[in-house]
């Protein structure tokens, strides 16, 4: 089949009607506009020299907040089915902040794309710290409110977005914002995080909401070798990655060997924490090789790792990277996809992929759909597999502020040009929506 600009339709196998069609965004990443909201801790941490790459701070980022309109057009002419974007929990707090998400959302509606929010996306507000436990019932008292004034006009939400990476990078290894190195002492940021959704979910159906998930990140772990401390090693680091988030939310209980390690009492909060989801949101991107600890380890994908940690992150070996240094490896999204539905059966509920993609330069992104186009198949493959998959959206619409590596990763479908604010759709742009034109 051809398409209406001559290109071959590409030949990505047909999905089930009704398999939710989308792209991802988040605030801080994309909105600017920093000073007409309160701080979140990602400015503050951004404006200490040396934590981010290219020195570079969110201020401005896409001006989307601006540009919001240009933006959803983008989205209506690609033809996706939804828009899953965050709400800055800052801006809400500041005169006026709501009325942006007001727009946002009528103009999505306009243009026949479904809102899909996260209500946290990593950009707590300054004053605030995911170590006090109260900080959990503040984001059910936010979340209350942003859903009494958009629940008119969304009926699909998302509660946290990878609460594992907010922990592990912001809290434990201190390479994101808040920029804390407490290591195992970061435990009780990963405990009240999954109190908030909890909390989160009840005051969403206290509104009425039907439609809630959350967007975990997961990826398969591979030992370094089969020598007992490298899979140990390796459990362990999935026990952190893969288990630590979904466990809690999906049976109601920390795996072994976790639970103990919180400091109090959690059983009367996994019963919160537990609350039934619709749908599980996946973010997936690499697998990633773990082993023991060794000397010279100190780094991992540009990464600085503090010492002390009981596991070590390696090259997987034979595979191509993108230019973040990401191994590339399809296939391992549908053994996760697979092991997960091992892992939990009948308890799972449907997924969503809620991320997947790539960074890397050029507007001539063949590379992007390269690695789109192996992804979408490896997840039709777990569909056939009997996994129950409802929905795939990429990061990103556009390229953004991408946390510590600052505007030096691209991730977008659309090329911004961060002097001029101009929107310029990739080649994986035109290539995603033909997928999604063959899909119809
Ligand atoms: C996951 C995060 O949710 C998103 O904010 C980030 O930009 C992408 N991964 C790529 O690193």
């Amino acid at each position: 089949m051809a398409t209406d600009t001559g290109r071959a339709a590409p030949s990505i196998p047909r999905f089930p009607d009704g398999f939710l069609w989308g792209v991802s965004t988040s605030a801080h990443q994309i909105e600017g506009a920093a000073q007409e909201r309160e701080p979140s801790v990602w400015d503050e941490f951004t404006s200490e020299p040396g934590r981010v790459k290219d020195g570079s701070t969110a201020a401005v980022a896409c001006d989307h907040y601006h540009r919001y309109p240009e933006d959803v057009a983008l989205l209506a002419d690609l033809g996706v089915d939804a828009y899953r974007f965050s709400i800055s929990w800052p801006r809400v707090d500041s005169p006026g902040g709501l009325d942006f998400y007001d727009r946002l959302v009528d103009e999505l509606c306009a243009a026949g794309v479904r809102p899909v929010p996260t209500l946290f996306h990593w950009d707590l507000p300054a004053s605030l710290d995911w170590l006090q436990r109260d900080t959990a019932a503040r984001f059910a008292d936010y979340v209350t409110v942003v859903a009494e004034r958009l629940g008119d006009r969304v009926d699909k939400w998302i509660t946290l977005n990878e609460p594992a990476e907010h922990t592990l990078l912001g809290h434990a290894l201190g390479t994101h914002a808040p920029g804390k190195q407490l290591l195992f002492d970061a435990l009780p940021v990963a405990h009240h995080q999954l109190l908030a959704h909890g909390l989160a979910v009840r005051a969403l159906r206290a509104t009425g909401a039907a439609d809630i998930g959350i967007a975990n990140s997961h990826g398969p772990t591979r030992p370094a070798s089969v020598e007992p401390a490298d899979t140990e090693a390796a459990d362990f680091y999935d026990l952190l990655l893969n288990r630590l988030f979904a466990e809690p939310v999906i049976l109601g209980r920390y795996p072994d060997g976790l639970g103990e390690l919180m400091s109090k009492d959690v059983e009367s909060d996994l019963k919160v924490i537990a609350e039934p989801l619709d749908w599980y949101g996946i973010n997936y991107y690499a697998p990633t090789r773990v082993g023991a600890p060794r000397d010279g380890d100190s780094e991992y994908g540009g990464m600085r790792m503090p010492p002390g940690l009981p596991f070590s992150l390696r090259e997987i070996e034979g595979v191509p990277v993108t230019d973040f240094g990401w191994p590339i490896v399809p296939e391992a999204l549908t053994e996760l996809l697979c092991g997960f539905r091992e892992r939990y059966g009948a308890r799972l509920p449907p997924i969503i992929i809620t991320e997947n993609g790539c960074s890397g330069e050029g507007v001539d992104d063949q590379g992007r759909i390269a690695y789109l186009d192996a992804h979408l198949r490896a997840l039709h493959t777990a569909l056939e597999a009997g996994v129950d998959v409802r929905g795939y959206f990429v990061w990103s619409l556009m390229d953004n502020f991408e946390w510590a590596e600052g505007y030096a990763r691209r991730f977008g479908l659309v090329h911004v040009d961060y002097e001029t604010q101009k929107r310029t759709p990739k080649a994986s742009y035109q290539w995603f929506r033909d997928v999604l034109r063959a899909q119809r």
